[in-house]
């Protein structure tokens, strides 16, 4: 079965741009990952995603493709992209791409023709006539873009508003066009022959629109472009296409997306598996965890592969603040930060670390509206009737938090690039950094590392075997059990340490000494013993 690979394998993402730097121009490139695939082997990685490198205005940091079949300079060349897919396998580390199926760059070929009405481009994009209201030319309905202001954008050229879900920069692909995915499979079928493993599927929830293109009463809502009946549909067609090519596929669904919708979605014949939200809600206002939330939340995580689809197991990507800042008023936040990610990477499905988590990497220590560099943070900015309360939002939830550079020494740059670098870097990096965190025995690092491994040796049990969660005065976490083994994922969250009795069981991992009771902040993994 071409995807059992993903349910077996640890995964790695990669935000390219603040990785490595190869070249010596001050921004990550992918000289830089091919640098830095013995350390991600070590790591215990098998596969990487890598963050959009296509040619592109950088608008949305490369979401934005305008070219989607060459390397952007600023991140190489296609030879260094075939490099890196030899070098990745040549360690058996698989490699996943990032496709951009909802949208292109206003500066993509195919939207320049569709603008210009030039066959068979004319309908590649969502068109609409506005209207017009009280003598004034008015965008066809309320929708809202996800990063705020109107979902719709005015063409002089074409006299006509085109849909972007994002920003203006952004316009939307329509899928009830043929041509849509015959330029789509071509994209897929070039990956495919260069080698690749599979696709990261970026905003998949909104590839349909509703079909009324009616005004909604709840103007901040994204439902009218999330999730639609047809959405099912358009990813059934893809599917095909990737699967022919033996590609893997994780898509990105909608945070409102209902359970019926995500099983449908990763039922095989749409997605392989799904990358879902709902652990974004298991933090306090005051950077704590909700204990009760987060059970509900693996629980609902698991039985998604219980039930016959599959999750990406993760906590981090590009597009959220850092964990370690999220649990910050926890008495040990690195401690919380492993009991999460142990119990997260233990469930069924596929874990993956997104680049620094392992080091446990903080947000920025934004001060004012020219620090962020993001096009979200801007649109919010320029949106904004409070500009004070906005900047607020932004230094705890924007996504720049997640996007500095990765702390790989102490020495200048971080031992990111010999260049000045054009990507936000913490001043933390003097402390916590990878070259550091190697040498010390029980670092984070080496945290991360014993637990992946771990991860590795207990595949199949995972995948076989059946769940129990308890939470229990104060302990919290589960069982797995299979015919001839028996596994406790067990974490104290609460703030104080409660007795434990250990006996008759084998300690696979610690991420504290053992002693006759479970730590506060302590995380453990025991195997029964058979008598
Ligand atoms: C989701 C990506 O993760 C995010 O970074 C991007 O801005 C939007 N999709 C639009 O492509």
């Amino acid at each position: 079965m071409k995807n059992s690979w993903l349910n077996s394998s640890v995964g790695y993402q990669i935000y390219i741009r603040s990785f490595k730097d190869g070249n010596g121009d001050g921004v990550g490139d992918l000289k830089g990952i091919i640098e830095k695939l013995d350390y991600l082997k070590d790591l215990g990685i098998d596969y990487v995603w890598i963050c959009p490198f296509y040619d592109s205005p950088m608008d949305d940091n490369g979401y934005d493709v305008r070219d989607f079949f060459k390397v952007d300079k600023l991140f190489g060349t296609n030879a260094d992209l075939k490099k890196l897919i030899k070098e990745a396998h040549n360690r058996k580390i698989r490699v996943v791409l990032d496709l951009v199926l909802n949208h292109t760059s206003n500066e993509n070929k195919w939207f320049q023709k569709s603008e210009q009405k030039i066959e068979p481009y004319t309908d590649m994009y969502v068109w609409k006539d506005g209207k017009i209201k009280s003598g004034k030319l008015c965008p066809p309905n309320n929708w809202q873009s996800i990063f705020s202001g109107s979902a719709w954008k005015y063409s002089e050229k074409r006299k006509q508003y085109y849909l972007r879900v994002f920003s203006e920069k952004m316009p939307d692909l329509n899928y009830e066009s043929e041509t849509t995915f015959d330029e789509i499979k071509k994209v897929v079928d070039y990956y495919a022959k260069l080698g690749i493993d599979g696709f990261r599927l970026d905003a998949v929830s909104h590839l349909a629109e509703n079909e009324n293109y009616r005004s909604v009463k709840n103007k901040q809502s994204a439902l009218p472009f999330s999730d639609q009946p047809k959405n099912h549909i358009y990813l059934q067609k893809l599917h095909k296409c990737f699967e022919d090519n033996n590609l893997v596929t994780l898509g990105e669904v909608s945070r409102n997306c209902s359970k019926k919708d995500l099983l449908k979605y990763t039922s095989k014949t749409e997605l392989d598996a799904v990358f879902t939200f709902s652990h974004g809600e298991i933090f306090n206002k005051n950077h704590t965890v909700d204990v009760q939330k987060l059970m509900k939340v693996l629980k609902c995580k698991n039985d998604t592969s219980v039930k016959g689809g599959m999750e990406v197991l993760f906590w981090l990507n590009h597009d959220y603040p850092r964990l370690l800042s999220k649990l910050r008023n926890e008495a040990d936040p690195m401690g919380a930060q492993l009991c999460l990610a142990a119990l997260m990477y233990f469930l069924k499905g596929s874990p993956l670390v997104f680049n620094g988590e392992e080091l446990g990497m903080e947000n920025y220590p934004f001060k004012k509206p020219e620090d962020f560099l993001d096009v979200n943070a801007r649109m919010l900015f320029e949106n904004s009737q409070n500009k004070e309360a906005t900047l607020k939002h932004l230094i705890e939830e924007s996504r720049d938090n997640s996007r500095t550079i990765m702390q790989w020494s102490k020495s200048k740059n971080a031992g990111f690039s010999t260049a000045k670098p054009k990507v936000l870097l913490s001043p933390t990096y003097k402390i916590n950094n990878a070259e550091q965190q190697e040498k010390e025995q029980n670092s984070f690092l080496n945290s991360y590392k014993r637990l992946l491994k771990l991860r590795h040796d207990l595949t199949e049990i995972i995948n076989e075997g059946q769940y129990k969660f308890f939470n229990n005065k104060g302990l919290m976490g589960y069982d797995i059990k299979s015919k001839s083994r028996n596994i406790k994922i067990i974490a104290n969250l609460s703030k104080k340490d409660i007795p434990f009795e250990f006996k008759n069981s084998e300690t696979l991992y610690s991420n504290i000494s053992i002693s006759q009771k479970l730590k506060k902040y302590q995380v453990v993994i025991l195997e029964k013993r058979k008598h």
